[in-house]
């Protein structure tokens, strides 16, 4: 027996489509872009999570010349925010990368460590967070939640 998984997003053709707080999302998290330190890959990332309580917290990748020991930016968003607000509830997170050497027509994703991340986060305040991303040609990318970005996923369920 076959089963087949199926990955569900909207794609928005213009910003215009985004509301005026996912604009203000974006904004934030391409600010923390160019905040990014990333002088061995030159691959710079911001991020931007939207809490419950209307804050929002900004992070960007931190590199070391001791490369394993790299963050990426959405783990670095996502642990200030809960540092900063042990009770707030993640509701959007929008991501942005620039690879000045590369330009690309398709989403540029979480790396698999950020959404095993991203999930505990859902599992732990009980609802999903939206994964807003875009592409290098003015295209918008909206994920109802990172289970969809990592189906099959391993989580505490498993530990009980
Ligand atoms: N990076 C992120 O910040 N987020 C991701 O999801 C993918 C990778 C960073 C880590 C490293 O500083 C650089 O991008 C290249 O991997």
């Amino acid at each position: 027996m076959e089963k087949k998984i199926t990955v569900e997003y909207e794609v928005l053709d213009h910003s215009d489509k985004l509301t005026d707080q996912e604009k203000n999302l974006f904004e934030i998290a391409e600010k923390q872009m160019e905040l990014a330190y990333a002088p061995y890959s030159n691959f710079y990332v911001g991020a931007a999570i939207l809490l419950d309580n209307g804050a929002v917290i900004p992070g960007s990748n931190q590199e070391n010349a001791a490369y394993p020991l790299c963050m990426c930016a959405e783990r670095v968003a996502l642990y200030s925010a809960i540092t900063q607000y042990p009770q707030g509830k993640g509701v959007k997170m929008a991501i942005v990368a620039n690879n000045p050497h590369l330009k690309v027509d398709k989403p540029i994703p979480p790396c698999g460590s950020c959404r095993q991340v991203i999930l505990e986060f859902e599992n732990r305040f009980e609802r999903p967070l939206e994964i807003l991303l875009k592409d290098d040609f003015g295209k918008y990318y909206r994920f109802k939640s990172c289970r969809q970005l990592l189906p099959l996923a391993f989580d505490g369920s498993f530990l009980q």
